[in-house]
């Protein structure tokens, strides 16, 4: 697919990595533009984390080039780092600081006001627990807390390494929200994931990696749509009937029927979700 050139945040071209004789990517290529969502997804063990590590260099790649604002990730300086955030797991954390602590203790690190510090705990649901020391915050809460720290400096680019894996569902959505917010802001967020339905939700463009490989690219509704091969307007009637007629001029009369008498339960057409679609390229399931 065609891509924009003059706004990129991040550029990857024909990154590989292996470890020994291990190829865990091979040659991935993509760019990702300004404001946009995007997500790496792929189930455990494809190499999601490992290059997420490449574009905030913490790993360096065996082969090809990735940059991140215009600059070599394999050259990234204090000026950089100053305009992108990261969570990529919670071990950073000092466990016997409280939340505002750890926070205060990033400013001192990075130079940013401590003025930011209650704002960004109040954009992650944490001001309650300000001064609670982090070896008593729960899973969910120490992932929120890195989310903080991750946002403090008002990030261009935001990496977020499986943000919601094992999150209950109102946090998840707490997260969701936010991430949102930011792209109105015209933030850059870069996330891994293996759940579809978050991706489905969230993005405007996916790249579904398999054994290293992207092996599938673009818009997750657009994606799901080009896999619709069956094609068909599948019809539950209020009788309890289901129909499937083909989705095409011939079935017009009949659904409009259906239509005008009130008998319609449900109507949808017949596009796989992004799972399925991973099914059918891969030929195995996601999890
Ligand atoms: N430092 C490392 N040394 C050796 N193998 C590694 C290293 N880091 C990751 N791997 C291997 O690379 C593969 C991809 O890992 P990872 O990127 O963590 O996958 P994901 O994040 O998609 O679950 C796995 O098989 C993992 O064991
Ligand atoms: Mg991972």
């Amino acid at each position: 697919m065609e891509q924009k050139k003059e706004s990129l945040r991040i550029e990857i071209q024909g990154i590989s990595q292996s470890f020994g004789e291990k190829k865990v990517l091979d040659n991935i290529q993509l760019n990702i533009g300004d404001g946009e969502i995007f997500a790496l997804l792929g189930p455990s063990g494809a190499g999601k984390t490992t290059l997420l590590k490449i574009l905030t260099g913490q790993l360096v790649q065996t082969e090809g080039t990735a940059k991140i604002l215009g600059t070599d990730t394999k050259k990234l300086t204090d000026k950089e780092y100053s305009k992108i955030g990261m969570m990529l797991d919670t071990s950073g954390l000092y466990e016997r600081l409280s939340c505002y602590d750890n926070l205060l203790l990033f400013t001192q690190i990075y130079g940013i006001s401590k003025n930011y510090i209650e704002e960004a705990l109040l954009k992650v649901g944490l001001m309650e627990a300000k001064k609670r020391p982090v070896n008593k915050l729960s899973k969910g809460m120490k992932q929120r807390l890195v989310l903080a720290r991750a946002l403090m400096n008002d990030p261009w680019i935001l990496f977020l390494d499986e943000p919601t894996s094992g999150l209950d569902p109102a946090s998840t959505r707490e997260i969701h929200k936010l991430i949102f917010s930011l792209k109105e802001k015209g933030t850059t967020v870069f996330l891994t994931t293996h759940n579809m339905e978050e991706a489905e939700k969230l993005c405007d463009n996916i790249a579904l990696l398999h054994e290293g490989n992207i092996v599938e690219y673009g818009n997750p509704k657009e994606i799901c749509r080009r896999y619709n091969h069956q094609n068909k307007i599948e019809i539950l009637l209020k009788n309890g009937k289901q129909l499937s007629l083909c989705n095409s001029e011939s079935s017009a009369k009949e659904i409009y029927g259906y239509l005008q008498e009130g008998i319609v339960e449900t109507i949808h057409s017949t596009e796989p979700n992004l799972e399925n679609v991973f099914v059918e390229l891969t030929g195995r399931s996601f999890e």
